[in-house]
C-alpha cells in the first residue's frame, strides 16, 4: 500500500496541466492500480481539465475500479452538458460498470439524452445492470480483466456471432454481447469479423470495436484500424480508439500510422497518438510494464 504522501505526489502529476499528457496518463494508471477512496478522490478532481481524452480516461478508470465512492462524481459528469460527449459517455459507461441499481432511474432518464452516444451508452448500462440482477452468479469476463458494458453471448459459432454483430437491425446490447463473445473466442477469424464492424453501426458501436481490437492485440486488425484512423470524416471518438488499439498492437506499421497523426487536426486524435506512442516506448523499454507503479511517475519529467 502506498504511503499517503506518495499518493498525493502521484495525484499532483495527474492534475498538473503543465505536465506532458503521457506522464499524466501514467499517474492516472498508477492511481487506478493503487485504488481506494483517496485515489478516487484525486481522479475525480481532474474533470475540469481541458483534455477530453484525459477526462474520458478518468471516467473509464473510475468505472474499472468499481468503487461506489466514485458514484457522485460520475453522476455529476454524466449530467453536465458542458462536458464533451465522449466524456459523458464514459461516465455513463462507468456507472454501468460499477453496476449499482441505485443509478438505474438516472440511467433510464439519460437513455433519452439528445447526444446519441450518451443515450446509447445509458441504454446499454441499464440493460447490463438489469442483466446482472437476473444473472447474479455470472462469471467475469475471463480471459480479459476489463469490466465490459455487456456480458459475452453464450453462442460460440463465429459466423453466427458475426451475423449478429454486423446486423444494424439487431438491438445494440445483443450486438455488444456478440462482440465480447468474439473477443473471448479470439483468433484470426474472430478478429476479421470484428474488424468488419469498424464499417457499420453507429459511432458508439464502432468505437467499442476499436477498444476490443486493442485488447486482442492481433496483427490481422492492423489494416482495418489504420483505415479507420485515416477516415477524417469518422467520429473522433472512433478514430481515438483505433489509434490506441494500434498503439497496443505496436507493430512497425502501427507506429507509422500513429506518427502520421500526431499532428492531426482533432485534439483527441492527436493526443491519443501521443499517448499511444509513449505506451509503445514504455512497453518496449524492457524493465517494467506500463502503468505499473509509483516508480515511473516519480521518474517522469
Ligand atoms: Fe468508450
Ligand atoms: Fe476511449
Amino acid at each position: 500500500m502506498a504511503a499517503p504522501e506518495d499518493m498525493q505526489l502521484v495525484g499532483r502529476v495527474l492534475l498538473d496541466p503543465t505536465r506532458p499528457l503521457p506522464a499524466r496518463f501514467r499517474a492516472l494508471f498508477t492511481l487506478r492500480n493503487l485504488g481506494g477512496p483517496e485515489a478516487v478522490e484525486l481522479i475525480g478532481q481532474g474533470f475540469s481539465d481541458e483534455s477530453a481524452l484525459l477526462k474520458h480516461e478518468l471516467a473509464y478508470c473510475l468505472g474499472q475500479m468499481r468503487d461506489r465512492t466514485a458514484l457522485p462524481v460520475l453522476i455529476a459528469v454524466l449530467k453536465d452538458r458542458t462536458q464533451e460527449p465522449m466524456v459523458r459517455h464514459e461516465a455513463g459507461e462507468a456507472l454501468g460498470a460499477i453496476g449499482d441499481p441505485e443509478v438505474l432511474d438516472l440511467l433510464k432518464e439519460y437513455s433519452e439524452d439528445p447526444v446519441i452516444e450518451v443515450a446509447e451508452t445509458c441504454q446499454l448500462a441499464v440493460r447490463r445492470i438489469e442483466w446482472l440482477q437476473q444473472n447474479p452468479d455470472a462469471p467475469d469476463n475471463i480471459p480479459y480483466l476489463s469490466v465490459d458494458p455487456a456480458p459475452p453471448a453464450e453462442e460460440s459459432d463465429i459466423p453466427a456471432l458475426r451475423a449478429t454483430l454486423l446486423d444494424d437491425n439487431c438491438p445494440l446490447f445483443e450486438r455488444y454481447r456478440a462482440m465480447f463473445a468474439l473477443r473471448n473466442i479470439g483468433g484470426k477469424e474472430a478478429v476479421l469479423a470484428l474488424t468488419e464492424g469498424l464499417q457499420c453501426g453507429g459511432a458508439l458501436f464502432r468505437h467499442e470495436i476499436g477498444y476490443v481490437l486493442g485488447q486482442m492485440q492481433h496483427e490481422s486488425a492492423v489494416s482495418g484500424l489504420s483505415a479507420a484512423l485515416e477516415r477524417f470524416d469518422e467520429n473522433p471518438m472512433v478514430r481515438h480508439e483505433c489509434a490506441e488499439a494500434l498503439g497496443s498492437i505496436a507493430q512497425e506499421e502501427c507506429l507509422k500510422a500513429l506518427q502520421a497523426h500526431v499532428k492531426d487536426d482533432e485534439q483527441v486524435v492527436r493526443e491519443s497518438c501521443e499517448v499511444a506512442l509513449d505506451m509503445y516506448a514504455y512497453e518496449n523499454s524492457g524493465d517494467f510494464q506500463y502503468a505499473d507503479g509509483l516508480k515511473q511517475v516519480q521518474e517522469c519529467p
